[in-house]
């Protein structure tokens, strides 16, 4: 496995590749990796011959009171997991490297499905987010990459990007990945202590418990979005949002539509955490 750290060794580098006629997949990361970071991994090798791993901590997408200082960086440990699991490049840019004049003037917004959300209580971050993937796919040049579906409203965006930008690139959202009692996997868990790790599978149960509702017939969605806000706050969580919306754009659903996503963050202390569940009527 080869770590490389500059733009121009990684595209010398990945002409070779292509030279040689070879598929190239990526999976860009912010680093401090687990289970649900190497699943994507194992995608992307499945789809490809050669297999590029980004590890940049981003901080346009990171607003002035998040924790971009604080985000663990974990590159070491990463690298070893990467090589256990058989990556074959890892590119780990400076901030520099990837902002060669800062502040940056250009940025790629995708306006209407940046909107809620996520979007409504981070400020500026799927801009960030969408901004940071254009430039790394400008590097990489990859035939295809791959998302986590935990990351709902950012794979919704990167694909609808790659539509209006014209990228030739191939996009696979993979699944989400679990802790043994539903949590899923994030680095932001690390926060967590071990009790608050088991609190917080309160939130996968919430949200089987709201699918369970709409199975039932429910449709007052604004109600339940209320109900379940609730159920979240009297147990020890403070629910940023807790949204039924429709999978395709994002919107809030209404009682006809029929690919629904239940969209949810909320902050167990200071550690804010998202998940979702999409149901099919
Ligand atoms: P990061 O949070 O490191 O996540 C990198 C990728 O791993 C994302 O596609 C995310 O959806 C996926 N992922 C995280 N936890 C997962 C889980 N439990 N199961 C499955 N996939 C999971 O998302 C970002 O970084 C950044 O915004 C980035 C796209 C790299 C741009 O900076």
């Amino acid at each position: 496995m080869i770590v490389i750290n500059h733009i121009n060794t990684l595209r010398q580098l990945l002409n070779r590749h292509r030279e040689m006629g070879h598929k190239i997949g990526f999976v860009p990361t912010m680093g401090n990796l687990h289970n649900g970071h190497l699943s994507l991994v194992e995608v992307a090798k499945q789809h490809s011959d050669i297999v590029v791993v980004s590890i940049f901590v981003n901080p346009t997408q990171f607003g002035p009171n998040e924790d971009f200082d604080a985000y663990p960086r974990t590159l070491e440990r990463d690298c070893e997991m990467l090589e256990q699991q058989g990556s074959d490049i890892v590119f780990a840019p400076e901030v520099s490297e990837v902002y060669p004049k800062w502040p940056n003037l250009t940025s790629v917004r995708v306006e209407e499905l940046g909107k809620n959300h996520c979007g409504s209580s981070r400020a500026g971050h799927f801009d960030g987010v969408a901004t940071v993937v254009s430039k790394l796919f400008n590097m990489v040049r990859p035939d295809l990459a791959v998302f986590g579906q935990k990351d709902f409203q950012q794979l919704a965006i990167i694909r609808r990007m790659v539509l209006d930008l014209n990228f030739d690139i191939d996009i696979i959202g993979a699944p989400i990945i679990r802790e043994n009692n539903g949590l899923a996997m994030s680095s932001r868990n690390g926060y967590l202590s071990e009790q608050e790790k088991e609190q917080a599978s309160y939130i996968q149960q919430t949200l089987q418990w709201a699918k369970h509702q709409i199975e039932q017939g429910t449709t007052d969605y604004r109600q339940l979005e209320q109900q379940a806000s609730d159920r979240l706050n009297d147990n020890g969580f403070k629910t940023d949002y807790f949204n039924i919306a429709r999978q395709d754009d994002l919107e809030p659903a209404q009682a006809n539509d029929a690919k629904l996503v239940i969209l949810v963050a909320a902050f167990m202390g200071k550690v804010r955490l998202i998940d979702n569940l999409e149901i099919n009527k």
